[in-house]
């Protein structure tokens, strides 16, 4: 038995946890080998060991039978290993080209020979079916082609061994099958995959054999194609896992939220809203389904007030808001889970605590008298750390940066959710979750809406669109193409509608 990667009772510990303890995983040459672990599990910080950002307390790892020691990612390099990372490492002002040779810079004498290096990223892109332009700068283009632009990085250094931690979370389920066949090129070409994903189904769809860890323990590897989906996900949270949303009929009330011909201009300035309207009442979830960049963020943004409406209305409760500031939209009950919990979502310097206390730190008992209050911040902090499990080495006091991406996830939904909003406003609420806390999330979505308030669920995952809205608005190239309800419809009919096809020409 031939492997190339072989990590032996890996242990690293941070303050107040054991992120991975005696971990053994063994990757064999030109498999695609899955890392499957709830949020927290250890996945991304065994990788990091793998890839030479951390050292590890304990344990032993061999490349090619050859005992090494990482020392730091240039060591990865020259071993083979390459790794994208689960948020992208790339200078936004700089091309692609200057992207991937960023610290290896071909030289010609003293100048850098750009050309070379661009001709050279052309070829390895067709190879592969990248389908990149060495020229384009980052910032312009879309997500996909910026995880394909560290696909390259990867190949450009000669990378036979290649680590992808969560790629498909953050693409379109159109971007996940084209990831899906470039894998497939890669191990043509003789390179080993490591994969790290929360998807069941990509597993399946992709993987060779994978590996399960919980609370930073190896559970243990499995066959893929002999091993239930079921299975696997029991094994990772270690109890049964329902994949269906239990809910109860809804019972809708009164008009929370009403979007008026609403007309929103887009990042080119041109409408990227085109005069929408759309209701969702009290004790009623409405979901928006649509191909991502087709509006969605302008809806959310106009909602939220990060973005100017240029004609039509958004009343809340019967009030208009339209031109209402974002704080004084907080105040007035919405809650926002934002798409990007980076830029959006949390501040990543700060503790805990004072990114759960974010929207009410300037409230009483929170502060008085323009004093903060550190104990009932911390109270609150830990009561919500505690309700959706977010799990870290030292609680409330936790610098952001340092928790796990899913419970980045959960502590932003945690700290919306907390605040009883009259709408809850949820885009890609379950991004980076594990199944377990992809259960308990939607649950947590519905018993909001029992309690009677109003829930706009904006996602790119079908099945979650469908199994959890009540009505599903379907939006296309900014327009709204209809609303049907959930249990009247299905994925072949939404898709449709996605397209751009009104349902009277469907039936
Ligand atoms: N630099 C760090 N400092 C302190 N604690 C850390 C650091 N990196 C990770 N941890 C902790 O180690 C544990 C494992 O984190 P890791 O990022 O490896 O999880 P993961 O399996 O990748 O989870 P997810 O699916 O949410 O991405 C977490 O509890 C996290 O808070
Ligand atoms: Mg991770």
């Amino acid at each position: 038995m031939s492997f190339v990667v072989e990590m032996l009772r890996i242990r690293k510990e941070f303050p107040g946890i054991v992120a991975n303890d005696d971990i053994t995983l063994q990757v064999k040459q030109g498999e695609i080998h899955a890392l499957l672990g709830e949020n927290g599990a250890g996945k991304s910080t065994l990788m990091s060991i793998l890839f030479g950002l951390y050292q590890p307390d304990g344990g032993e790892i061999r490349i090619r039978g050859k005992q090494v020691e990482i020392s730091n990612p240039n060591v990865a390099n020259d071993l083979g290993i390459g790794m994208v990372h689960q948020h992208f490492k790339l200078v936004h002002n700089f091309t692609i080209t200057e992207n991937i040779i960023l610290g290896i810079e071909p030289k010609r004498g003293l100048v850098v020979d750009k050309k070379a290096a661009s001709a050279k990223i052309r070829e390895l892109s067709e190879k592969y079916g990248l389908n990149v332009d060495p020229d384009a700068k980052i910032e312009d283009v879309s997500v996909g082609m910026q995880q394909r632009v560290e696909i390259l990085k990867m190949l450009y250094r000669n990378a036979d061994v290649l680590i992808f931690d969560e790629p498909t979370s953050v693409l379109t389920p159109q971007e996940i099958q084209e990831l899906m066949k470039i894998m497939r090129n890669l191990i043509a070409e003789g390179k080993s995959i490591i994969l790290i994903t929360h998807k069941l189904k990509e597993i399946k769809a992709i993987a060779d054999r994978c590996t399960v860890i919980r609370r930073g323990r190896l559970i243990g590897t499995v066959d893929v194609a002999e091993t239930s989906e079921a299975r696997m996900a029991e094994m990772m949270v270690g109890r049964e896992v329902n994949f269906q949303v239990v809910k109860a009929p809804a019972k809708p009330g009164k008009v929370v939220l009403a979007v008026e011909n609403l007309s929103v201009l887009n990042n080119r300035k041109v409408l990227g809203l085109k005069d929408f309207s759309l209701e969702v009442r009290a004790g009623e979830i409405v979901g928006v389904a649509g191909v991502d960049g087709n509006g969605q963020v302008e809806l959310v943004e106009a909602i939220t007030g990060m973005r100017r409406a240029e004609s039509g209305k958004i009343m809340l409760n019967g009030k208009d808001i339209t031109e209402a500031s974002v704080r004084s939209r907080i105040k007035a009950g919405i809650a926002h889970i934002p798409e990007d919990r980076h830029k959006h979502g949390l501040i990543l310097d700060y503790s805990m605590e004072d990114n759960i206390a974010l929207k009410v730190y300037d409230e009483p008992p929170y502060s008085s008298r323009g004093l903060l209050n550190r104990n009932e911040i911390r109270r609150y902090a830990q009561t919500v750390i505690e309700e959706f499990d977010v799990r870290s080495g030292q609680g409330a006091i936790s610098v952001a940066r340092s928790l796990s991406g899913g419970n980045q996830q959960k502590a932003i939904v945690g700290r919306e959710l907390a605040q009883n909003p009259e709408l809850l406003i949820a885009v890609q609420p379950t991004r980076g979750l594990d199944v377990g806390a992809i259960e308990y999330i939607h649950r947590r979505l519905v018993e909001q809406r029992d309690k009677g308030k109003a829930v706009l669920l904006v996602s790119l995952e079908l099945d979650e669109i469908l199994s959890v809205s009540d009505r599903i608005a379907v939006i296309n190239n900014g327009e709204l193409v209809g609303i049907v309800q959930a249990d009247e419809t299905d994925e072949n009919e939404i898709g449709l509608m996605m397209a751009g096809v009104k349902r009277g020409d469907i039936r």
